[in-house]
């Protein structure tokens, strides 16, 4: 393995979109930021340089980081933000990641701008790509666009209770597209030989939207999601949740004409919420070809439920002798944990205010839960601190997360029972022994708004075996399960009045953030940790804690 070493440089950055200009934070001027280029096993070191107004971490999304907690970035879960005009030296450790992953900041709404691909290649020694090499690659960064500064719509929704506006565009590579006012000069352009075939390393970094992405004149070949390998299938669309990533074949075949559109547009089932359904574009162009307007793909309609059930149904893992599928057979822990929306009395918010409260039903504020407790994030302290310098964590945590939702309901009714709306706060963690199998069924609930969230795990990537609609049953619904090659990821979409479980042992120890990848449903509270324990030798327990951490 080599070391990489990246210097990341945050600055306020002035960008223009939707023809106005507006200042963003940035990694070295770049909005989206530098790409990381790395080798199946590497360690990649960067230095962070926080030259901005703000606090900020950074979090490398699907780098299980083994033993190696104090590097992961979430705020407050496994380290203290690195204050302006502070550096902060992280030490990324790949070890079985091969294919797209991404990077991005873990503090506040800060990763709408500080965000950037993690392209991990294979080690020609140890791993070689399953599919022919492709002859070029294109990045497809997914995102979104608020013409209002990012910081205050934060503040707003704190402050309000109420929901946080749409964005104001979709963006591929940062740029809205064709099909924006202003936009034209910007578009991404990719340019490709005919008869070749490129990988496209498609990454969703949007903070509020799955979404839909399709290439006009073209099949794709799906090969990879989150940093694994896949049984490779032909698709004329993917579904993309946010947070996740998609390596995806293009042949550029296609013999009539020559420039085509690259498009993406929001997937969202819940007919009550205001969505972004603008649809973002990028060129794709053969060399020497005319400058005739490109064609739009067909794209499913933003509430294309079975579009988008029918593509997540079709990714199998790879499961070769080069590239194993290790499911765990039986389960040492199963947990069912309900996945809502809910209000809060209008009092008892983040910031505590007692101001105007927009939440949905009157003197609410919106928040979000996990088997209904809304987790709230220590300040002034973080939990991988708490729990490595004193036993049981000093009460900065409670090591009580619960296995089961509070009471038995049909979650997946229109009115559920009114005492479910409201959800109790609380820092609570779950435990787990080292090497525990470990199953988590995520129930999808209808309380305030049936949407699907994309529930995204640190420290682990996970077998996504068994995903379904209605309520989960545990006599009937594993005997469904794929325990042969489940799709192997970091980040599951759970489907609107549904479900999905997934499967991990339980052999990183250390100290990991679970949560919904929707920023506004992570600051509401859809969040828990996963501290896991030490083993008994050496090479099974947490590394020291590094002297540079910052200080809060
Ligand atoms: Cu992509 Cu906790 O983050
Ligand atoms: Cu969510």
């Amino acid at each position: 393995s080599r070391t990489n070493h990246y210097d990341f440089f945050i600055t306020e950055t002035k960008v223009t979109r939707l023809c106005r200009e507006k200042s963003v934070l940035a990694v070295n001027g770049q909005f989206p930021g530098p790409t990381i280029e790395a080798r199946r096993g590497d360690v990649v070191v960067v230095n962070v340089h926080n030259q901005g107004h703000k606090n900020i971490t950074l979090h490398w999304h699907g780098v299980d980081q083994p033993r190696n907690p104090w590097f992961d970035g979430p705020e407050y879960i496994t380290q203290c933000p690195i204050a302006p005009g502070a550096s902060f030296t992280y030490t990324v450790l790949l070890s079985h990641e091969e294919g797209t992953l991404w990077w991005h900041a873990h503090s506040d709404f800060d990763r709408a701008t500080v965000h950037g691909a993690f392209v991990v290649r294979p080690n020609k020694l140890g791993s070689t790509y399953p599919y022919p090499k492709p002859h070029g690659e294109i990045p497809v960064i997914l995102g979104e666009w608020w013409n209002a500064d990012v910081e205050k719509l934060l503040e707003e929704t704190k402050r309000t209770g109420g929901d946080v506006n749409v964005s104001d565009a979709n963006t591929i590579n940062g740029q809205p597209g064709d099909m924006f006012p202003c936009s034209v000069a910007g578009t991404f352009r990719a340019v490709v030989e005919r008869g070749r075939t490129y990988l496209l390393r498609v990454i969703n970094a949007g903070l509020t939207n799955d979404m839909f992405f399709a290439v006009a004149g073209h099949r794709l070949t799906v090969v990879g999601t989150d940093g694994r390998y896949l049984k490779p299938f032909a698709a004329d669309h993917i579904m993309i949740a946010s947070g996740q990533t998609m390596d995806v074949l293009l042949h550029a075949n296609n013999t009539k004409g020559g420039r085509y559109y690259m498009a993406a547009r929001t997937f969202q089932t819940n007919p009550q919420l205001t969505v972004n359904n603008s649809t973002a574009t990028a060129v794709l162009e053969y060399a020497g070809a005319a400058a005739t307007p490109p064609e739009l793909p067909a794209l499913p309609a933003v509430g294309d439920l079975a579009a988008a059930t029918a593509y997540t149904a079709r990714l199998r893992s790879l499961a070769t002798a080069a590239h194993p599928a290790d499911v765990p057979s039986r389960v040492d822990e199963r947990m069912v944990v309900t996945v809502s929306v809910n209000v809060l009395p209008c009092g008892g918010g983040p910031n505590n205010s007692n101001e105007t409260c927009e939440g949905p039903i009157n003197g609410t504020r919106l928040a979000a839960s996990l088997n209904n407790v809304s987790f709230v994030s220590p300040a002034g302290v973080d939990v991988l601190d708490a729990y490595y310098s004193s036993v049981g964590g000093g009460g900065v945590y409670e090591p009580d997360f619960p296995d089961r939702p509070p009471v038995a309901f049909n979650f997946t009714e229109a009115e559920p029972a009114t005492e479910l709306w409201f959800t109790r706060r609380g820092t609570r963690v779950k435990v787990l022994d080292y090497g525990a199998a470990v199953e988590v069924v995520f129930q999808g609930t209808s309380i305030l708004g049936a949407e699907p969230h994309p529930i995204h795990l640190h420290g682990y990537a996970f077998y996504v075996v068994g995903r379904g609609f209605g309520n989960f049953d545990e006599t009937r619904d594993p005997a469904t399960y794929n325990l042969v090659d489940p799709p192997y990821q970091n980040t599951v979409s759970v489907p609107s009045g549904g479900w999905a479980a997934i499967r991990f042992r339980a052999t990183n120890p250390g100290v990991w953030f679970m949560h919904c990848h929707f920023d506004r449903h992570t600051v509401w509270g859809m969040d828990t940790v996963f501290i896991v324990k030490n083993g008994k030798t050496p090479e099974t327990q947490m590394m020291p804690r590094p002297p540079s951490m910052p200080k809060c």
